[in-house]
């Protein structure tokens, strides 16, 4: 049986593989390989494509939350909230700041953080510190931030949530790793927030060969800050402001993504096209729950997630998939709160039913734009089978 890929990078770099062969070569005859013109045309290009006003490239999407948190002026054991329901390094990254990551649930049905659910959590397990800021009422810790995640490819509510931070001293930074391309009411990450945060990971929506990330910010002395953090703190050659760190973006990788940047918008349609069609097949299964996109949303189905309702279903249907060579992912299957890392956060953490449920249920199918109609159909009649059987 031919197998139906989770995920093929080989059929992309196929079918363009002479443009980013010729994009790379000027590179290697500049010698230049870390930063100069070459990154800067590329951070440019990227502020363009979504109207923004600055992008700073790093090393990853992980140290573009890390400086995004430090240059948000996070102090030493301050808090800040993180949906539990996430990727480690969302959460890691504010302990790598010098933070302490706060966990809070997720809404069951779009897997996001709501302005309902940080509004409930705020007045429930916080109390008004000393300067007006929320304190944690079970551990007593200052928060700082709330770290708006939009996860799978769809936008956090930015507007509502920067209300209900804000009205709280609240500043957001937002992880919109999975998320390029993507927009709620007509915007992108990074206009409700000091700064997003990408990355270039090469599975994601807009790959490297490598890795690599960005910063985007609204605010001229904020990407500035990036700037200097990503070289050791320095403006000037030699001369250190501040700690800074060695986070930044290769001139290789910002050739091959300034190839692919104008390709995404075709990418992005043929994943929707992709999570649309899927919608369709299982609208009415019972016990199915298909990607409910949020009104005014513009998702780019870095993910095509489900949730499968009752005890084991999720894993025999995964069982099946693979008994029929059709890939699949759990995204995740463990809640950050439950980590060993994170494990002396625990006594503090609110109960998080919706993470430990999503983590249960969720299962996501293959979904990149270059799966054939015929390999995804095999996907539907499996699922279907599934089900009626
Ligand atoms: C939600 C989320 N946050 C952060 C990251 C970290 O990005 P990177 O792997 O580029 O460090 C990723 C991807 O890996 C992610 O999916």
């Amino acid at each position: 049986m031919t197998p139906v890929p989770f995920f093929d990078l080989t059929r992309q770099y196929a079918s363009m593989e002479k443009e980013i062969q010729e994009a790379v070569l000027p590179v290697f005859k500049s010698q230049q390989f870390i930063l100069g013109p070459t990154v800067a045309d590329f951070e440019r290009q990227f502020a363009g494509a979504f109207g923004l006003s600055r992008a700073v490239g790093v090393s990853s999407g992980t140290d573009a939350l890390v400086l995004s948190l430090v240059a948000s002026g996070l102090l030493r054991g301050q808090g800040v909230l993180v949906p539990s329901f996430t990727f480690f390094a969302s959460a890691s990254a504010v302990s790598l700041a010098g933070g302490r990551p706060v966990f809070l649930d997720v809404d069951p049905s779009s897997f996001l953080l709501t302005p309902d659910v940080l509004d409930r959590f705020l007045r429930e397990e916080t109390r008004p510190g000393p300067d007006n800021r929320p304190v944690t009422r079970r551990g007593n810790h200052p928060l700082a931030g709330v770290m708006a995640i939009h996860l799978y490819g769809q936008m956090v509510d930015m507007e509502g949530l920067f209300q209900v931070a804000r009205s709280h001293g609240l500043w957001i930074v937002e992880d919109a790793c999975q998320a390029v391309g993507a927009r709620h009411n007509g915007h992108p990450p990074g206009l409700f927030s000091n700064a997003a945060a990408y990355s270039f990971f090469p599975t994601k929506n807009l790959g490297g060969a490598g890795d690599g990330g960005l910063v985007t910010s609204e605010s001229d002395d904020f990407a500035d800050h990036i700037l200097r953090l990503r070289v050791h703190g320095s403006r000037k050659r030699y001369e250190h402001e501040e700690m800074g760190y060695s986070a930044r973006l290769d001139a290789l990788q910002a050739r091959i993504l300034s190839v692919k940047l104008p390709r995404l918008a075709e990418w992005t349609a043929r994943r929707q096209a992709l999570a649309m069609r899927y919608n369709e097949a299982f609208r009415d299964i019972p016990g199915v729950f298909t990607p409910i996109p949020l009104p005014d949303c513009h998702h780019v189905y870095h993910q095509y997630t489900l949730r499968i309702e009752g005890e084991g279903r999720r894993d025999a249907l995964r069982n099946l998939l693979s008994e029929r060579a059709i890939g699949s992912e759990v995204y995740y299957p463990i809640p950050l709160h439950r980590q060993e890392a994170f494990s002396g956060l625990l006594p503090e953490t609110a109960p998080l039913p919706a993470s430990d449920k999503l983590c249960r249920e969720v299962i996501s199918l293959p979904v990149f734009p270059e799966l054939f109609d015929h390999e995804q159909e095999r996907v539907v009649d499996a699922v279907r089978t599934f089900f009626r059987g």
